[in-house]
C-alpha cells in the first residue's frame, strides 16, 4: 500500500529519497513527506496531502532540504483521512526520532492511551504516530539505546510493519524493520537504502537483499547489519536484480498502462518460450512428481482482484485438463470461511506483486491445514514467492500502472503451462490435443501483435461509448471468466459502472437493469458455447440494449448480423482465448478512461501493492 525508501550515504539525501518515492508512488497516492537529518539542521519533516509533485515542489525538488541520511513515504491512508499532519513521516513529541511506516499497528489505541496517561501529546490521528512516541518513550527510559528501544516496540505492537526509523541523536544510523510488509536492502559503496520494493533503488544499485519477518537491519554508509527479532546477527543473501531501469519507465508512452499493455507479447513471449523445449512443457522449477499429483484429491487457488479472474479462468482450464476438482477462492474469504484442505490439497497461490496481504494470509492459512503451495508470482523474492513450496515467476518485468495487465496476461500462461505440465504427468491428455496446445502457445505472441496493430478500431470503440452510466460484460465459461477482468478493469480506471455476468444468469435477475442504450460488452469467443451466447445477446438486443461483440475471425460473419459492432480476434484454440480476448478489454478501458479524462497509472483510492487486510 504505502510506500517507503531511506537513504544513508555522503550524497544530498533529499533528491535520492524524492527521485525513489516517484518510482514508489503507486504503492500510494494520498500524500508524501520526507524527514532528513543534516548536521547543521537537525531533523528537517516536510510532509504534503495530495500527489508526490506537491512535496516536489514545496522542497524544490529536494534543494531546501540538506543532510546525507534521511526517510521518504508515499501514503495510501488507512487510519487518518489523507492530510498534511496525517502524512508520514511521523515525528516523536521531542522532535528527535522519525518514523515511516507500510502496514497497520493493529493495537495502536490501547498504546496511544497508555501514552496519553503518561502526558504525551499525538499530532495525528494515526496508527504509526504511536511507534515514534513509544520510540520516544522507551529511549529515553533506557538511557538512549534507540536498537533496544525499536526492540521493545517491536515486542509491544500487533500488526503488519515495514518501518524505517532515524534519530537526530543518531546521524549515522537508520533502522529497518518488518513484519508481513515487504521491506528489502539496497547496498551500495559508501551508501545504503532501505525501500518497500527494489524500483525505488534501482537507480543506484542492484545489489539488493529481502529481510524476513523479525528482521531488524541497522544501515550506514558503510554497512548494514542485519538482527533477527533476538537481537542476534543474520546473514542475508545478496541478490542481483537484473531487470534495466528502463522497464520502470514510461518509455514514450503517455502512461505505464499504454506501455505495459503493448509489452504483453514480449512479456508473454519471457514467460513461456523458455519454458517449452522439444514440443514439451519442462519446468525445472517445479518440484511436483507424478506421484504426488496423482495423489492430490482438489486444487485451491486463491488470489485477490485480477490475480483472482486468472484463478476463474484456470478452474476451466484446468479441471479440463487434470480432472480434478478445483475451487477457487477470493484469499480475503478463504481465511474465514473453515476451507476444507488436507494435505492433499494443491493450493496455487496467484499475486503480481507476491506481498497482497490477503493473498498471503491465506497461503499460511492453506500451509497451516496441510496443503502444499504452488504460487505464480513476478516479483522476485516477494514475501509469497519465498514462502511457498514451489514458485513459477511470470517475468513480466516491473509492473507500475496500477490496473494489471501485462501481469494478468503471463499468469494466464504459466496457468496454461502448469495444466499442460501437469495433464501430461498424469496422462490426462491425449498427446495430439498436447502437442496441438503447445503448437498454438508459441502463436499467441505475434497474435497479441496483430490485435495491438488494431488498436484503432478499439479505440473508436471507446469514442463511441465512453460516456456511458452502466456497462456490462457477458459470457459464458472462459468467456464469462475474462469478462470478470473486462469489467474491472473499465470500473478501476474509468470509474464507469459495470458487472460482468455469466450470460445464462442474466435472465435471473439482471436484466431487468436492461433498457434502451445500456451498452452490454458480449464475449462470444469460446466456440462450443457460441450459439448459446448469441441467444443472450438477442435477448439484450430486444430489450434495446447496445452490444459490442467479441469473437474470433472465424466468427466474424455471424456475430455481425446481430451485434451493433464488433471486435474480431484471431482464432486460437479454446484453451487459450483468454489470452487474446482480454487484450481488447484492457484497450477499452484505457481509451474509455482517457477520453474521460481520468488518472489512469493512479485511479482514485488505489494501490498498486495491498499490504494492509
Ligand atoms: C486490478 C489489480 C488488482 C490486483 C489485486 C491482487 O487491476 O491489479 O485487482 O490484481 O490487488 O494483487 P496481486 O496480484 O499483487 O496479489
Amino acid at each position: 500500500m504505502c510506500g517507503i525508501v531511506g537513504f544513508i550515504g555522503r550524497e544530498e539525501a533529499a533528491p535520492i529519497l524524492l527521485d525513489g518515492l516517484a518510482r514508489l508512488e503507486y504503492r500510494g497516492y494520498d500524500s508524501a513527506g520526507i524527514a532528513v537529518y543534516g548536521a547543521k539542521e537537525g531533523l528537517q519533516v516536510v510532509k504534503a496531502k495530495g500527489r508526490l509533485r506537491v512535496l516536489d515542489d514545496i522542497v524544490a525538488g529536494g534543494k531546501t532540504i540538506h543532510g546525507h541520511m534521511g526517510l521518504g513515504h508515499t501514503r495510501w491512508a488507512t487510519h487518518g483521512e489523507p492530510s498534511d499532519v496525517n502524512s508520514h513521516p511521523h515525528v516523536s513529541e521531542d522532535g528527535r526520532i522519525a518514523v515511516v511506516h507500510n502496514g497497520i499497528i493493529e493495537n495502536y489505541v490501547e498504546i496511544k492511551e497508555f501514552l496519553q496517561a503518561q502526558g504525551v501529546h499525538f499530532a495525528s490521528e494515526t496508527d504509526t504516530e504511536v511507534v515514534a512516541q513509544l520510540l520516544e518513550y522507551y529511549y529515553k527510559d533506557g538511557q538512549d539505546d534507540l536498537l533496544g528501544a525499536v526492540v521493545k516496540v517491536l515486542h509491544r505492537i500487533q500488526g503488519a510493519y515495514a518501518f524505517g526509523i532515524i534519530c537526530a541523536d543518531r546521524p549515522d544510523e537508520l533502522i529497518a524493520a518488518r513484519k508481513d510488509s515487504p521491506l528489502i536492502l539496497g547496498y551500495g559503496k559508501g551508501f545504503h537504502f532501505l525501500a518497500s520494493d527494489v524500483t525505488a533503488v534501482i537507480k543506484y544499485t542492484r545489489e539488493v537483499s529481502y529481510l524476513d519477518d523479525g528482521d531488524i537491519a541497522v544501515l550506514t554508509a558503510d554497512g548494514i547489519q542485519v538482527y533477527d527479532a533476538l537481537l542476534q546477527p543474520v546473514e542475508k543473501e545478496r541478490c542481483h536484480v537484473d531487470w534495466e531501469i528502463s522497464a520502470a519507465e514510461k518509455g514514450g508512452y503517455e502512461h505505464f498502462m499504454a506501455k505495459e499493455i503493448m509489452e504483453q507479447p514480449k512479456a508473454f513471449r519471457d514467460t513461456v518460450f523458455p519454458r517449452i523445449q522439444d514440443g514439451r512443457v519442462v519446468l525445472d522449477d517445479l518440484s511436483l512428481t507424478p506421484d504426488y499429483l496423482r495423489e492430490v484429491d482438489k486444487l485451491y487457488i486463491i488470489a485477490c482482484g485480477s490475480s483472482y479472474h486468472v484463478g476463474m479462468t484456470a478452474k476451466y482450464t484446468l479441471e479440463r485438463l487434470l480432472r480434478k476438482p478445483v475451487e477457487v477462492t477470493l484469499a480475503s474469504e478463504f481465511r474465514y470461511c473453515d476451507p476444507i484442505v488436507t494435505d492433499k490439497t494443491l493450493a496455487l497461490v496467484i499475486s503480481q506483486s507476491g506481498e497482497t496481504i490477503d493473498t498471503l494470509a491465506a497461503m499460511r492459512e492453506a500451509k497451516r491445514l496441510g496443503a502444499r503451495v504452488l504460487s505464480i508470482v513476478n516479483v522476485v523474492g516477494s514475501t509469497i514467492a519465498r514462502e511457498s513450496d514451489d514458485v513459477l515467476y511470470t517475468w513480466a518485468g516491473p509492473e507500475i500502472a496500477v490496473a494489471t495487465t501485462k501481469a494478468y496476461s503471463t499468469q494466464l500462461a504459466l496457468v496454461y503451462l502448469i495444466g499442460l505440465y501437469c495433464a501430461r504427468a498424469l496422462e490426462t491428455i491425449r498427446a495430439a490435443d498436447y502437442d496441438a496446445i503447445v503448437e498454438e502457445l508459441l502463436l499467441i505472441p505475434t497474435k497479441l501483435e496483430a490485435i495491438l496493430e488494431n488498436r484503432e478500431d478499439i479505440q473508436y470503440f471507446a469514442s463511441l461509448y465512453f460516456n456511458h452510466p452502466s456497462i456490462f460484460f457477458i459470457g459464458r465459461n472462459i468467456d464469462y471468466a475474462v469478462g470478470l477482468e473486462g469489467s474491472l478493469k473499465l470500473k478501476e480506471i474509468s470509474y464507469i459502472h459495470s458487472e460482468a455476468y455469466a450470460a445464462g444468469e442474466l435472465k435471473h435477475g439482471t436484466i431487468s437493469l436492461i433498457e434502451p442504450g445500456t451498452l452490454v460488452v458480449a464475449l462470444a469467443g469460446y466456440r462450443p458455447l457460441f450459439e448459446k451466447t448469441m441467444s443472450n445477446v438477442v435477448e439484450v438486443k430486444s430489450r434495446g440494449a447496445d452490444v459490442l461483440g467479441l469473437t474470433t475471425q472465424s466468427r466474424g460473419d455471424e456475430i455481425q448480423k446481430t451485434v451493433d459492432h464488433a471486435i474480431l480476434i484471431p482464432d486460437t484454440h479454446p484453451m487459450l482465448l483468454p489470452s487474446l480476448e482480454v487484450v481488447p478489454l484492457q484497450l477499452f478501458a484505457y481509451y474509455v478512461a482517457l477520453m474521460r479524462g481520468c488518472d489512469i497509472d493512479k485511479p482514485r483510492n488505489l494501490a498498486k501493492s495491498v499490504t494492509v487486510e
